[in-house]
């Protein structure tokens, strides 16, 4: 079906294994939008992964047709931050610029000055003309980024934004650690400041695939949603992977099974549209990541 469709397969780090296998590429949600930016020669996108991430594929393609196999894949973090809510912020800081990670739904976007990930927050935030900044919706992300931006004041909108799947890291976390000194400690920057804190090293899931690649060590604790072990287990057999949390399972991104990508490119019922108005204004904010992130 892809074949004779003409169809990209995109999957996120966290896609259950069987999806992983079919995909046309594999990543984080930053590498995902690059890949959706130079789609070319295709007629479909199927998008596995959850609702933000296809809107944006959506919005960087509008003369292709993206295509999520569950409509119910829906971040909860992105549902934290309605464009309402940005626009009430914006309204008590008229001084501020706008930064919002892309965990966030289209019409969100349409109000950010720029989008960022969690590979590009601290590049994007240096980057930008502007001391003051609302950030959000992820707190743990505004709180790493203003570790690393010390002369930016930024402000997290809302107050509590988080990923329930990273709140789940804790004191095992502690305990792993200790249990084994000779692995070294990944951890995603949505998760709590005392766990960032323990860490080796901190990234998005690209930045812990590529530290994996390239560090010396044989042995890993992984502190993110489980899919990105099923990766590295079939594509870096020889190292050792320790997940932080056995259960630290994101529930929306595993909702695409492979009956339902087979079903969404044999129907094209589930089709990701974003009205041309707020397309073209939330458009701006990522191509405008993109360009900062290079
Ligand atoms: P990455 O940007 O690290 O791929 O993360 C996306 C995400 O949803 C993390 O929970
Ligand atoms: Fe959203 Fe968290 Fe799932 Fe990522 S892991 S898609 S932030 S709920």
């Amino acid at each position: 079906m892809k074949r004779k469709e003409k169809a990209l397969i995109l999957a996120h780090n966290y896609q259950r294994l069987e999806i992983q296998e079919i995909a046309d590429s594999i990543g984080s949600s930053l590498q995902l939008c690059q890949e959706a930016a130079k789609a070319e020669d295709v007629k479909y996108i199927v998008f596995c992964g959850v609702n933000f991430m296809a809107e944006s594929a959506a919005i960087l393609n509008p003369d292709k047709i993206v295509l999520i196999p569950d409509l119910n894949a829906i971040c909860p973090m992105a549902a934290q931050l309605p464009a309402s809510e940005v626009r009430r912020y914006k309204k008590m800081h008229t001084d501020a610029k706008v930064v919002l990670y892309v965990n966030t739904l289209a019409e969100a976007k349409a109000e950010a000055d720029v989008m960022c990930t969690s590979s590009n927050s601290i590049k994007i935030v240096n980057r930008l003309e502007a001391d003051k900044i609302l950030f959000g919706p992820d707190w743990n992300l505004a709180w790493y980024t203003a570790k690393h931006c010390p002369d930016k004041e930024i402000i997290p909108i809302p107050e509590d934004g988080y990923c329930y799947v990273h709140k789940l890291f804790g004191a095992d976390v502690i305990y792993l650690k200790e249990k084994h000194p000779d692995a070294e400690l990944l951890v995603h920057p949505e998760c709590d400041p005392e766990v960032q804190e323990l860490a080796d090293f901190i990234g998005s899931t690209g930045q812990m695939y590529n530290r994996v690649q390239t560090s010396n060590s044989k042995k890993f604790i992984i502190t993110t949603e489980i899919g990105l072990i099923d990766r590295l287990r079939r594509e870096i057999p020889e190292k050792q992977y320790i997940p932080a949390y056995k259960n630290a399972i994101c529930k929306q991104m595993k909702r695409h099974p492979l009956e339902k990508v087979y079903e969404s490119l044999v129907t094209k019922n589930h089709v990701v549209k974003v009205p041309k108005k707020i397309a073209d204004r939330a458009r701006s904010g990522i191509e405008k990541m993109l360009e900062l992130s290079k």
